[in-house]
């Protein structure tokens, strides 16, 4: 959620900048910009509404003093102020001399910019983010230090940041994070910040993460410090993936890529995983804690990977489960023995960290299963298991719902017997189920594909669409509702089957849409036949005879399997591919929706 970059490197930063903005752009896509140093010692601040293309035409198009190799770059998902050029970052103080990009909240940026008017500092922004500017060009004045200025201006804030700031006068930069994440890499071509290292992979071999409170002034050498004190750097990362992981080749779109990759992810994870799951080794590397309980916590579809999870502890181990919503987190309480099992795909979701400054001290102990192991929620926990889905570019999750619910119910099975819950033998056949995964996904993919467009072709006008499910199969249809609603815009309800009568049956009219996700629940027939006789257009997601047969295909042992443990998980390739479907045929962008961003760094 907001992109953010710093280069300072030889020769001009504006292609770095531009380039690594291209690559963050699935962190917020309202608006974008650039600041560079001039050669004449001011800046350059070409901003635009719109995505990274209008800047780059705007960039190319600049007249004035020649650009030099220091710059910062943001791309925008907006919390405070409308999208406008104006409130598009960076920011610059009123001297111009220091130029801003921020990505986070500053919550008492109203008691600042009060102060701060009263000063004399002019705004010229509505956004947050610009009272950092002018924190900094007051303390600039008396301390003539760019990082002794950035130390006094956070130790004002509230809130979160990430910040990259420049000072035109002496070519210097700095980065600071709080509660935001914020890299920084070194290599023969130069100095980089960014909010993920996807951006800047291309260019560096290893990165260093900021931690809370760290400010950075990169220069000849880094200068670390921590809580104002100067520290040794911390240890290097090695970049885990070249940018070529983030090309979507051939594929139409980031989101046909992903849903493509899922059985060739899902054979890597379980290719990793299997020779440790029936001997338990795999939880016993995490060295968790004793648990009675497990709460699930995550966000959208990654709390759905977590309740497929949390299925899995409950059926095959009868361990009591529970599943917190993480912003809705203080409403909860933890029985005592409950171990946490955070979801986070890009783990940086502030909803999650603050759930667990609620939750974590009242637990047993944390476990994160994130597609990032530097993350913050990684960093947080003792034991974290990667999921190993690759970079996800698409906001809508796919690959990485898959990814989770896999490595997730990897480690339920290995919990469950290393603790003596089951034995070998009963682990050992769930692993042999779960090694059917691979199979069934890419069935499912190609089945899909050949029936999902004319099923879209039938229900195009239609504004809104209901999902239905029982037992496993509810989750799934709450997955294709939110990928449904969060590509397409159309209203999708999803609910348990049974309790359409309960009230929901009163949407159902001529031709409405009712999709189905049929884990082959003998009491679905009669819910099926209440929305027919209404005239629904049921559609169903089941074995052989359903409208799209991609669930248990060639399974020796129908409904058997996963079917009855972890659920249909093959039956989320149709729903994806679906919500997909009727997105592109509305003429939206998939990869890009409305009002959303990837990693929601913001509550
Ligand atoms: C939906 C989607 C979101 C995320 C949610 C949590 O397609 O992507 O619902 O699942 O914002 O994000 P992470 O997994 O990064 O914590």
């Amino acid at each position: 959620m907001c992109g953010i970059v710093a280069a300072r490197v030889d020769g001009g930063a504006a292609p770095y900048l531009l380039r690594a903005l291209t690559l963050l752009e699935y962190r917020g896509y309202d608006s974008a910009g650039v600041a560079i140093v001039t050669e004449d010692a001011s800046t350059a601040v070409i901003r635009s509404v719109g995505r990274v293309g209008g800047l780059t035409t705007d960039v190319a198009a600049w007249s004035g003093a020649p650009l030099t190799g220091l710059g910062i770059g943001h791309t925008r998902w907006a919390t405070h102020g409308a999208v406008t050029t104006g409130n598009a970052h960076p920011h610059r103080d009123c001297t111009g001399r220091i130029s801003v990009a921020h990505n986070g909240i500053i919550e008492n940026h109203r008691a600042l910019r009060q102060e701060l008017e009263a000063d004399g500092h002019a705004f010229a922004s509505d956004v947050d983010s610009e009272v950092v500017c002018h924190l900094i060009e007051d303390h600039l004045e008396s301390s003539g230090d760019l990082l002794r200025s950035v130390h006094a201006a956070t130790r004002r804030l509230e809130g979160s940041w990430a910040l990259v700031v420049t000072d035109a006068d002496t070519g210097r930069l700095v980065a600071a994070a709080h509660h935001s994440p914020l890299i920084v890499a070194s290599s023969a071509i130069g100095d980089f910040v960014t909010s993920d290292i996807g951006a800047i992979a291309d260019w560096v071999d290893e990165y260093r993460t900021l931690v809370d409170g760290d400010i950075v002034e990169l220069a000849d050498e880094l200068v670390w410090t921590r809580d104002g004190q100067r520290t040794a750097a911390p240890q290097a990362a090695l970049c885990p993936f070249t940018s070529a992981a983030l090309e979507r080749g051939s594929h139409a779109d980031y989101m046909a890529k992903e849903i493509d990759e899922q059985p060739a992810i899902a054979a890597r994870i379980l290719d990793d995983l299997v020779p440790h799951i029936a001997d338990g080794s795999l939880w016993r590397s995490l060295e968790a804690p004793a648990f009675e309980r497990i709460a699930v916590l995550g966000c959208g579809t990654s709390l759905n990977a977590g309740r497929v999870i949390a299925r899995a502890f409950g059926a095959l181990g009868g361990i009591p489960t529970v599943s917190v919503v993480a912003s809705e987190a203080s409403e909860t309480i933890l029985d005592p023995g409950t171990l946490i099992l955070a979801l986070s795909q890009s783990g940086e979701t502030a909803d999650i960290l603050r759930a667990l400054d609620q939750l974590e001290p009242v637990s047993a102990g944390l476990v994160a299963v994130t597609n990032n192991p530097a993350s913050s929620v990684a960093r947080r926990a003792a034991s974290v298991v990667d999921c190993n889905a690759g970079p996800e570019i698409g906001v809508a999750a796919t690959k990485t719902f898959v990814a989770q619910v896999i490595t997730g119910v990897a480690v339920a099975v290995s919990a469950l017997v290393a603790t003596g819950r089951i034995d070998r033998s009963r682990a050992a056949d769930l692993t042999d189920d779960l090694r059917r995964l691979p199979d069934l996904l890419a069935q499912a993919l190609e089945v899909s594909k050949g029936v999902v467009p004319g099923i879209v072709d039938e229900v195009l006008d239609r504004s809104g669409f209901i999902f239905l499910g029982r037992g496993p199969g509810v989750v799934f249809a709450e997955e294709g509702a939110l990928k449904l609603k969060e590509i397409s815009y159309r209203w999708a309800e999803h609910y348990p089957a049974g309790e359409l009568k309960h009230g929901p049956l009163a949407l159902v009219d001529q031709g409405t849409p009712v999709i189905v996700v049929d884990n082959g629940d003998p009491r679905l027939a009669s819910n099926l036949s209440e929305v027919a006789a209404r005239g629904g257009r049921v559609i169903t997601i089941g074995g052989a005879g359903s409208t799209i047969p991609a669930v248990g295909m060639s399974m020796s042992r129908p409904l058997v399997g996963g079917m009855d443990r972890w659920g249909p998980l093959e039956a989320v390739v149709p729903l994806q591919l679906f919500a997909r479907e009727l997105a592109l045929r509305l003429g939206l962008d998939v990869d890009k929706p409305r009002n959303l961003a990837k990693s929601v760094t913001v509550e």
